[in-house]
């Protein structure tokens, strides 16, 4: 079988021998695999995402249950499963162990491989609605936005909820926003991308890079109430930002580390709003069950925005870090 290994920071296409199965293993033909921001800091080993030795990369994929050790009881050969982000999160609170294995990160292998062999724990099976390529784009940037924008949110139907850019992870929040009636303010740094979302349903769009006065823009439309809700998948300093924009009591998901994982925050700011900032990490298996009922019930299509073949995958991860995708990007095998 073919797999992607990560070598000196670069992606190096390698032939290995298929994986055995042990009692409590499942072997996975994967099918599609999708590409999140965290796969360009793993594959560049950017701080503590430098693997600690030869690695496969990207934590999400779909395929087809090859074959099952003597022990597993909840999956059969045939089943189509993704991957999930953290398996050893399976429900509950974030504590303790449960955040420890993580796939394609620095320490755990990923799914950029023709076959792999993980724990039963690893996989769940998706609705039948989507294809594998859909259901690739799932582990990550659809179950983080479930988490901000409906797990941990208070928002009612009306409230409203500031997106930051449209890649996968604000393009999931928007979707379900919408599912939750709220009022969406999004933000994006194209025209055309914007274009998109109002056709989609936004009820409002700013152009960061063209207004450099988007935070009065969004107070404007918010009757300089402020939003309800920020999704920031920026992070570092850009905290400060989401803060002007947030209502008395609003809540700033706390996703991105595209500013870095450091900032300088105005505290007073925080104080004085009486903000709640809550820190987001993907989410539970439990979560996970929950958000592909309500996709399913409501036939939520994933927005991909590119598809690449196997053999394309470098070109896969320069087109990610040219950031002019809208949504997902997809590598199907
Ligand atoms: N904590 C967690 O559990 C978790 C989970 C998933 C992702 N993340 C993090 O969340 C971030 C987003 O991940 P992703 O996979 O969705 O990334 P992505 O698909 O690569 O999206 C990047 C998009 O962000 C927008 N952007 C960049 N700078 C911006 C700015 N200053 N203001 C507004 N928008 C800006 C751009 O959109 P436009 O082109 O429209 O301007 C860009 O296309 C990353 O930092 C990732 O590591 C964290």
């Amino acid at each position: 079988m073919k797999r992607y290994i990560i070598k000196n920071e670069k992606l190096v296409l390698e032939e290995t021998n298929i994986p055995l199965v042990k009692d409590n293993e499942v072997l996975v033909k994967i099918k599609a695999v999708s590409l999140n921001y965290r796969d360009l800091l793993v594959t560049e080993g950017r701080g503590s995402w430098k693997p600690t030795e030869t690695r496969v990369p990207v934590s999400d994929g779909a395929g087809e249950v090859i074959e099952i050790g003597k022990l597993v009881n909840s999956l059969k050969k045939g089943d189509r499963v993704t991957s999930l982000f953290a398996p050893n999160w399976s429900y509950g609170k974030l504590e303790g162990e449960k955040i420890n294995r993580t796939l394609g990160g620095a320490k755990y292998d990923g799914v950029l491989s023709e076959y792999v062999v993980f724990p039963e724990n690893t996989f769940c099976k998706f609705p039948d609605y989507l294809s594998y390529k859909e259901a690739s784009t799932l582990p990550v940037a659809a179950l983080t936005a479930w988490n901000a924008v409906i797990e941990q949110s208070n928002l009612k139907i009306g409230d409203s909820i500031l997106l930051l850019g449209t890649g996968g992870v604000s393009c999931f929040a928007f979707q379900f926003s919408k599912l939750a009636g709220y009022q969406i303010i999004h933000t994006s740094s194209s025209n055309d991308k914007l274009a998109i979302v109002q056709s989609m349903g936004a009820h409002h769009t700013i152009n960061y890079k063209e207004n450099s006065n988007w935070i009065e823009k969004v107070l404007e439309i918010t009757k300089n109430k402020g939003v309800n809700q920020v999704v920031d998948v920026i992070g570092g300093n850009h905290l400060n930002e989401s803060l002007k924009c947030l209502q008395s009591q609003g809540i700033i998901s706390m996703i991105g580390v595209m500013d870095g994982t450091t900032g300088t925050i105005d505290t007073g700011m925080v104080m004085v709003k009486a903000a709640k900032i809550q820190g987001v990490e993907v989410g539970s298996t439990e979560m996970y069950k929950r958000m592909l009922h309500a996709m399913d019930v409501h036939k939520i299509k994933p927005i991909i925005n590119k598809v690449y073949s196997f053999t394309e995958t470098l070109d896969a991860f320069d087109y990610l870090k040219k950031g002019n995708h809208f949504g997902k990007i997809c590598i199907e095998f």
